[in-house]
């Protein structure tokens, strides 16, 4: 049986897979694989282990319905029409659980981070523009006992919540669909409304998935609603906020800081204002991006396609309706 695979991933997943009997493909160029060109691959494939940016959309699904099974090599599935590959019934697979400390430790760097300008300093550094001590120059904010608003409280924003109240004693509130019962116990967590988490946050760190319903909605007027001394965190999807109004907000001081591990799109220009923004600190999507992290997250990959080849239930299932019935 042949597994295509759409990055190099670490060994400990491709051990697994030639372990289990089974053929790679790999596309080993450091450059996006067409879309057409993915296609026509999976055609001569029985599995698909998709690491990256790759579009399992409809007309993907439509034109590989012969797939056993596609892997993701991520704990987002944004990317895939699940809807599609419920009709179809292929079994999705992700990376959930593992990645969640990781991601939450860039969104802690971040906040840190932006807090203390440090990206923008350092950069000064290297320009030869340390010169001279001004006491009133070069000025962060603390973060003790600030307020930390989670959009999204999942396994990722719990873990970036720990952090907050172990390291700075931060009161935690959230807003999410459901009520995270788990962070209400363990953190004192508070469950609040949109525009609640907006008034009340000084720090606002973003864990939902990109949706119809989250796609864009921190724009112009949901920053003006933050305090003017707030942090952004966004370490899940770029196009939950919309980028030129972050910058705007950025410039105009409507809140005081940002700092972003994902763009829209990915990857960002190295002309990006963001990049030369003294309130801004991007990182280029590390969230899971550790030795540990990467072989875990491709161990369990593996998994997935070798259950799915066997016509076993995958171990981490995203669409596990369709083993029902
Ligand atoms: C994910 O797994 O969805 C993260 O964004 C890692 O890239």
């Amino acid at each position: 049986m042949k597994v295509f695979i759409t990055r190099i991933i670490a060994e400990t997943g491709l051990k697994k897979l030639r372990e289990a009997g089974l053929e790679l493909m790999i596309w080993e160029e450091k450059k996006e694989l067409p879309q057409e060109q993915l296609i026509q691959f999976c055609k001569e494939s029985n599995a698909l282990l998709s690491a990256g940016y790759n579009k399992i959309d409809a007309h993907f699904l439509k034109e590989c319905s012969h797939l056993k099974v596609i892997a993701l090599h991520s704990v987002g599935f944004d990317n895939v029409d699940i809807l599609e590959a419920d009709r179809l019934k292929i079994p999705i697979g992700n990376t959930p659980g593992i990645l969640s400390g990781p991601t939450a430790d860039v969104a802690f760097l971040l906040m840190l981070s932006v807090s203390r300008k440090a990206f923008y300093l350092h950069d000064k550094i290297k320009k030869g523009e340390w010169k001279f001590f001004e006491p009133t120059a070069n000025l962060g904010i603390n973060l003790y006992g600030k307020t930390l608003g989670i959009f999204g409280l999942g396994s990722i924003g719990f873990e970036m919540a720990k952090r907050c109240v172990g390291a700075y004693n931060m009161n935690v509130i959230y807003h999410n669909r459901n009520k995270n019962s788990l962070a209400e116990k363990e953190l004192n967590a508070r469950m609040v409304s949109f525009e609640q988490l907006l008034n009340e946050s000084d720090i606002i760190s973003v864990h939902s998935n990109l949706t119809t319903e989250t796609i864009g909605i921190f724009n112009k007027e949901v920053f003006e609603k933050m305090k003017p001394t707030s942090i952004f965190i966004n370490t899940a999807r770029g196009a939950i906020h919309n980028e030129e109004d972050l910058i705007n907000a950025l410039r105009t001081g409507t809140i005081w800081g940002a700092g972003l591990d994902v763009t829209n799109p990915e990857p960002m220009k190295w002309d990006n204002p963001l990049l030369s923004l003294p309130n801004a600190a991007v990182l280029p999507h590390i969230g899971s991006a550790t030795l540990e992290t990467r072989d875990g997250m491709a161990d369990m990959a593996a998994q997935n396609i070798i259950a799915g080849l066997k016509g076993e239930k995958i171990p981490f299932p995203v669409n596990p309706g369709i083993y029902k019935e």
